[in-house]
């Protein structure tokens, strides 16, 4: 029997992307649309929360006209709207939720609330579909996280980090080094033009799968203050190379140790870092030396969209997991795991 096609209409305004997606099946991405503040905030070094919410106010119905322009769709051929609900800024998440809500009520479609991580979780079927059990890296502006999937939604976390998330420490780097926001893909910029000759020590070199960058971020701030102190120009491209390499062979050496105890064959990696080239190819050498199928997302879905969202809302779409309209709420913290 032809199952019949499942459409979900997929908002994502949790930060600083207004974002909108149509998705078929939950891996098939019909329509894409972002709108991105990053200009706006970059005047400022970093989001502004109430520059982001009013910015997602203006924007958020144009960004719904253009994707189901480019769907060719209605809202009425939709199966169901997912919004992201969590983590994320209160005031930016309100202007998505309000509009899945209100479209929810008019068309009277199912709402399904979605984790912002899950969504990031979730993008890599929108590439390879996720084989379980899996490995999960996920690493991005608030997480570092090794974790064990079994199945859909069913996350068993096997080591986080103990202070900074790695892409907090990418964007902190990036400020002591007078980088513009956002840092991550700044500091990967840089890094590629220099060599790793600060040689700044390996973080968590334990038998733990925690991780740790405030200490790495520390021992670059404290190169930058000597080369002040002596009055010599920091060398900020090796600076770049020396924090990237230090902190990404950490990871990797967590991610070598749960390869190597749980004997698991797929590895997948979510969340805005995972879009470092850097990483990727470390990750690449590794599954390769370990036989284990690497799924990566697409680049365009490693950082915030709304594709990630329609692709997370669909396993809870087939076990019919909906929320009332009372029960969809911003929340700025809530945690996947
Ligand atoms: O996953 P994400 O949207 O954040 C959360 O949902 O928390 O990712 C944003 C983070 C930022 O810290 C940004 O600097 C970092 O991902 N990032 C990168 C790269 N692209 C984005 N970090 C390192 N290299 C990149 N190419
Ligand atoms: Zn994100």
């Amino acid at each position: 029997m032809n199952k019949k096609d499942i459409y979900i209409l997929a908002i994502e305004t949790s930060c600083d992307e207004t974002s909108m997606a149509v998705v078929k099946n939950g891996n098939d991405v019909i329509a894409l649309s972002i709108y991105t503040q990053i200009d706006t905030h970059k005047l400022y070094g970093g989001v502004v929360p109430e520059i982001a919410s009013r910015m997602h106010t203006e924007k958020i119905t144009l960004v719904l006209e253009d994707v189901l322009n480019k769907a060719n769709m209605a809202v009425s051929d939709m199966d169901a709207i997912a919004v992201t609900y969590a983590p994320g800024l209160i005031g930016s998440l309100m202007v998505g939720i309000e509009c899945a809500k209100t479209l929810s009520l008019i068309y009277n479609k199912p709402l399904i609330k979605v984790n912002h991580i899950a969504g990031h979780i979730y993008a890599n079927n929108l590439t390879n579909k996720i084989i379980f059990p899996t490995l999960a890296l996920v690493v991005s502006g608030g997480h570092t996280d090794l974790v064990l999937m079994k199945d859909n939604y069913d996350f068993k976390v096997l080591g986080s980090t103990l202070d900074d998330a790695i892409g907090e420490a990418y964007d902190k780097v990036a400020r002591v080094l007078k980088e513009k926001y956002p840092g991550g893909p700044n500091i990967e910029r840089l890094a590629l033009q220099g060599k790793n000759s600060y040689n700044l020590p390996i973080p968590m070199q334990d038998d733990s799968y925690n991780f740790s960058f405030s200490g790495l971020k520390s021992s670059v701030i404290n190169e930058v203050n000597k080369c002040k102190m002596q009055n010599k120009k920091i060398n900020k491209k090796d600076l770049a190379c020396s924090f990237q390499t230090a902190a990404i062979t950490s990871i990797i050496n967590k991610c070598e140790k749960a390869i190597n105890d749980l004997k698991i064959n797929n590895f997948i990696i979510a969340g805005g870092v995972s879009a470092n080239k850097f990483l990727r190819e470390k990750l690449i050498l590794l599954c390769d030396k370990y036989n284990v199928n690497l799924s990566m997302p697409d680049f365009i879905y490693c950082t915030d969209n709304a594709a990630m969202i329609g692709a997370a809302a669909y396993p809870l779409y087939l076990k019919n997991i909906f929320s009332n309209i009372e029960d969809v709420q911003p929340e700025s913290r809530t945690p996947l795991f």
